[in-house]
Parts: C-alpha cells; sequence; structure tokens
C-alpha cells in the first residue's frame, strides 16, 4: 500500500499532530511505502518572515525524524516541483464553489485577506495526495473535509479525462487522538496558532511541561471520571491514554468498559494528583524524543534531500500521465 501525508513547517509538532497523525506516520512505515511531506507552499498561504520559514521547516524535519519518521520518506513539498504543477492543473478543473465551502477557509479567511492561494489551499493538498496515487492518508480529524474534496476532484478528473487518479482513504487515529484539544480552552482543538500556554511542544522541557498541565483548564467537580460534559478532563484522559495505548492498547475498550477502568484507576483522585500522573506520562514518553531532536536538528538540511529525489520519481511518473491525460505531449 502507497501512503503520502503532510504537515505544516510550524516549528516544533504540539501533541495534536503527534498523536493525531505522526504516531500513525511513524507505524506504517514497518509495511507500507510511505511518503512524507513538509508542505512549506502550503505554509507560504499566509504571509511568512522568511528566516523563520527556514528555521521553522529544518526544526520540524528534525523533529519528525525524532519521532521515528525515516528520513529517506521525508521531503519538502516546494523541491518537488511537480507538486505546483499538477496543482495548477487541478486549479483549472476545480470549480471555486466547492471551494468556498471549505471550513478552513471561511475561518482563514475572515482573519487574513482573501489571496487565492488560501482559497486553493485544498487543491495544491489534493495535487499533494493525488500525484503518489496514495491508497491511504493518515491524518488527524480537522483533514476530513480536504480529503473528500480531493477525491471529488479526482473522480472529475477521471471521468472528464482519463482514469490517471486512485480513490483515497483517510486513516485517523483513535477516538481519543483524532482531536486533542487546547489546554486553556477544551473547546477547541490544540492549534499552532494559539497561545504556547494551550499545547505542549514535543520537545518542551519537563517544567513546562509540569507547568502548562498544571495550569490547564478543568472543573470543579471532585474525582476523575469519563464523561462529555468534562471537556477538560477528558481530554486530558485522552492524552494519557493514548500515549498508554501506543506501548500496550490497554485503553481499547467500549465506552462503558472505558468509563468503568478509568473510575477504577482514578476516580478517587483529586484533579491535582490526576495532573501529575499526566504530567509524568507526558514527560517520560517524550524525554528520548526531545534528546533526538537536540543530536539531529544541525544536521538536517542534508539529510533530506535524498527523500526529495525519491519522491521526485514517482511525482514525475505521474505527472506524465497527467499530461498525456490532457494532450500536453
Ligand atoms: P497540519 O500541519 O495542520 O497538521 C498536521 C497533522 O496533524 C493533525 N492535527 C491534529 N490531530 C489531532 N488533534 C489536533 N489538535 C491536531 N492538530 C493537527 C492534522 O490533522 C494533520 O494530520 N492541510 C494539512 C497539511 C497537508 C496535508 C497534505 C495533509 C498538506 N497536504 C496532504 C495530508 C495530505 C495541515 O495543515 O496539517
Amino acid at each position: 500500500m502507497r501512503v503520502f501525508s503532510g504537515i505544516q513547517p510550524t516549528g516544533i509538532p504540539h501533541l495534536g499532530n503527534y498523536l493525531g497523525a505522526i504516531t500513525n506516520w511513524v507505524k506504517l512505515q514497518q509495511a507500507h511505502e510511505c511518503f512524507y511531506s513538509i508542505v512549506d507552499l502550503h505554509a507560504i498561504t499566509i504571509q511568512q518572515d522568511p528566516e523563520l520559514l527556514q528555521r521553522n521547516t529544518a526544526e520540524m524535519a528534525a523533529a519528525l525524524i525524532a519521532c521515528g519518521i525515516k528520513k529517506e520518506n521525508l521531503f519538502r513539498q516546494s523541491k518537488v516541483s511537480q507538486h505546483s504543477e499538477l496543482g495548477w492543473i487541478l486549479f483549472c478543473h476545480t470549480p471555486v464553489s466547492w471551494l468556498t465551502r471549505m471550513h478552513q477557509w471561511q475561518t482563514k479567511s475572515q482573519k487574513n485577506e482573501k489571496k487565492l492561494g488560501l482559497l486553493s489551499y485544498p487543491v495544491l493538498q489534493a495535487a499533494d495526495i493525488l500525484l503518489y496515487k496514495a491508497n491511504l492518508v493518515p491524518v488527524g480529524e480537522d483533514q476530513l473535509q480536504h480529503l473528500n474534496l480531493t477525491n471529488d476532484i479526482s473522480k472529475s478528473f477521471n471521468s472528464t479525462y482519463k482514469p490517471v487518479f486512485k480513490e483515497i482513504k483517510g486513516l485517523f487515529s483513535s477516538d481519543k487522538s483524532k482531536r486533542i484539544m487546547s489546554l486553556r480552552n477544551p473547546l477547541v482543538k490544540m492549534s499552532k496558532s494559539d497561545i504556547d500556554a494551550s499545547r505542549i511542544n514535543i520537545t518542551d522541557s519537563p517544567d513546562l511541561i509540569k507547568k502548562k498541565i498544571s495550569k490547564s483548564v478543568t472543573d470543579s467537580i471532585s474525582g476523575i471520571s469519563y464523561q462529555n460534559d468534562r471537556p477538560g478532563i477528558t481530554n486530558l484522559l485522552h492524552i494519557l491514554m493514548s500515549i498508554q495505548d501506543l506501548q500496550s492498547e490497554k485503553w481499547n475498550l467500549d465506552l462503558p468498559e472505558l468509563q468503568s477502568k478509568v473510575e477504577q484507576e482514578f476516580g478517587n483522585k483529586s484533579t491535582q494528583e490526576f495532573k501529575k500522573i499526566v504530567i509524568d506520562e507526558i514527560v517520560q514518553h517524550l524525554d528520548p524524543i526531545r534528546e533526538k531532536f537536540n543530536e539531529t536538528r544541525h544536521i538536517v538540511d542534508t539529510i533530506i534531500a535524498n527523500g526529495e529525489n525519491r519522491a521526485g520519481k514517482v511525482a514525475s511518473s505521474t505527472l506524465a500521465e497527467v499530461h498525456d491525460a490532457l494532450g500536453l505531449k
């Protein structure tokens, strides 16, 4: 099976990126052909400081390698020019009405100038995926609408010209990790665009992790339980369970069983005691990743060039088929 996914060069990934997507990327490498892209062309849909973009891209590459992504599977989108070329071809094919209904456009266009790049963002994302004829796309839940659009674009292209593209499937993490929430407002997703205290970055020091989790917003109900009306506690439970499941699948249970196991393990703990358990689990899990990141960050520029060659070969073969289908011979 062929796997493709992408991540924006936002510097250090946070726990949402890690638990929602990156842990699946790592697992899939064992049995599948994987292509993982740092999507720097998507990043410039919002104006970037050039030096900062370069630093954030290098940090993202080092962080992904520290998480266990093989360097040969990793590449920068801007260095494989077929992404932009297929992007243009699909821009010519995609109705604007399909794009104005995207949630991300509706939110981001309110905060930023309405530029073409921002509107066409999901079409470039479709080009990313379709270039590799990927079968599986491991992502967090927030990407679902973009994956559906990718299939709409590919079906429409195939039926207008030739059947070049394949149907793609999203691969989502468990219900616990597909949408990790902000530590400051557990009703919105953890995001890089929010304040630093709202998220754990995967290279945060133990002290910083302690500070952020200790101050995370929960509730005043005593004891710990797994309930819909306790979003802050639920989010911390999701983080804890997702990390533990990476080793043992111990929380892979139906809802009633899950609720009673939570009750059994943490029911009589205070919020403070429970937060301490969560802090220890996160710190222990992220320690080796932070160490590996510190070793890798200085050498990263040279080591992902191989990944770019490898991706370019597959991308140029698909683009040749697309040119053929369009009569651009
Ligand atoms: P990005 O860079 O915002 O996020 C990278 C991955 O992390 C997931 N994610 C989350 N999962 C759970 N909880 C959260 N709070 C959370 N925040 C982020 C995202 O779902 C994503 O899987 N448009 C994409 C990048 C992209 C892409 C692609 C993805 C470009 N081309 C092709 C897949 C295939 C994005 O902005 O992801």
